[in-house]
């Protein structure tokens, strides 16, 4: 599809989908041209970014929903946080964290990665940094899952009750963070909750939608960044060569996020008619980047359809670019390397078992991952 229509109109999905690098990475830059606000409707005059029940995060007015000027002001509260020399700081806590769920498996000869290393990691690590207090974290990895459910069925049944479920979590989780917002309001902890409470350029609106976003862009996606990691350097054996350094650890987390990017697609819509790629792109269509093609394309990458651990340079656009580009790329980066790190150290053996892939409904990731440390 790539080669012989890079740009194409899908009739039933009702949305142009982009295959190449280049055109990807032209639409995610161009955010005059192609907004990433999910209610534009060329009919109306004003576009103020209201949720419109969108399907894959449905949440009040985010960064992630507007466009610059409103984007820059909404991510400009908190960028500083998530920069390199912020997030080294945090490590320790990181590490400390990856200790203590290394130490609970212990004694056990396999486990479950997903579940137990993989999914508790990023929801930890993030609630920390929100400041939200440690025995309410199960209620909020079971609002987060709710809030990320997608239908097991296209039966109308069951969209309802996924529906339900998602704002019946979304008004739980909101009311909880205004309370917590509003306690903090004023105080001096270094939390993210008080840094959003003080942040007196933010409605109280935009304060909840803030702080749900951190929460839930982080999850699932590094939790696939990490299955996917223990998955692809088993499958490429190059396991013992990362835990002795013969491979670097980084650069072969950076190929995971190419080759098997978590994220596989994002969408925009066109404010203007356009051209892309020899197609005439009209006002208010729907445009579907596919950054795991993207990341395939063999315009950028040699052999792409490859698993090279020690890929240098590696411009893959796993975590977006432009003005969207992931706020929580560091801190994702940082997760995995610490995690992939005190894995290799902490288990002499870890066997993923590869027999039974059961791949994520509409995400790139597993299921479970079986891995036997004995
Ligand atoms: C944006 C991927 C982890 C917070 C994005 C975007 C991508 C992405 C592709 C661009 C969205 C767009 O252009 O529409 C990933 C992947 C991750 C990851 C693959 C893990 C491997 C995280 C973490 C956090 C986070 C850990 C926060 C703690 C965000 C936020 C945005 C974002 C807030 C919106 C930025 C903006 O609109 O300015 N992410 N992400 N992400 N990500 Fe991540």
């Amino acid at each position: 599809m790539r080669a012989e229509s890079p740009v194409h109109f899908d009739e039933q999905r009702e949305t142009w989908d982009v295959f190449r690098y280049e055109d990807v990475e032209r639409v995610l830059k161009d955010h005059d041209t192609f907004t990433a606000n999910r209610a534009f409707d060329p009919e109306k005059s004003s576009n103020d970014g209201d949720s419109d029940g969108d399907e894959d995060l449905p949440m009040l007015q985010t960064m992630i929903s507007t466009d610059p000027p409103e984007q820059t002001r909404l991510r400009g509260v908190v960028d500083e946080r998530f920069q390199p020399g912020a997030i080294r700081e945090y490590q320790p806590r990181v590490e400390a964290v990856t200790e203590e769920l290394l130490d609970d498996l212990e004694g056990e000869d396999e486990f479950d990665f997903v579940d137990e290393f993989a999914t508790p990691l990023p929801v930890i690590v993030i609630a920390e940094l929100l400041g939200i207090p440690a025995e309410r974290r199960e209620e909020f990895k079971a609002w987060s899952d709710a809030l990320v459910a997608r239908p097991e069925d296209d039966t109308e049944a069951e969209l309802e009750r996924v529906q339900r479920e998602q704002e019946r979590a979304q008004r739980e989780m909101g009311g909880y963070f205004a309370t917590l917002l509003e306690e903090r309001d004023g105080g001096s902890g270094d939390d993210l909750i008080t840094l959003a409470a003080n942040a007196e350029k933010l409605t109280r609106g935009e304060q909840i939608g803030f702080c749900m976003l951190l929460l839930l862009a982080g999850n699932i996606t590094t939790t696939n960044l990490l299955t996917n990691a223990i998955w692809s350097v088993k499958e490429a054996e190059v396991t013992d060569a990362i835990r002795t350094g013969a491979v670097d650890r980084q650069r072969a987390i950076e190929e995971v996020l190419r080759y098997r990017s978590p994220i596989q697609s994002l969408k925009r819509i066109a404010v203007e008619d356009v051209e892309l790629n020899g197609r005439r792109i009209e006002t208010g269509d729907v445009v579907t980047l596919w950054l795991g093609a993207a990341n395939r394309d063999p315009a950028v990458f040699d052999a792409p359809e490859e698993f090279r651990p020690e890929r240098h340079p590696n411009r893959h656009m796993a975590f977006g670019t432009g003005v969207h580009f992931c706020l929580g790329a560091h801190l994702a980066r940082m997760e995995a390397d610490v995690a992939l790190g005190q894995l290799l150290e902490h288990f002499e053996r870890l066997e993923a078992d590869l027999s039974d892939l059961q791949p994520l409904n509409g995400l790139y990731g597993l299921e479970s991952l079986p891995c036997d440390v004995s």
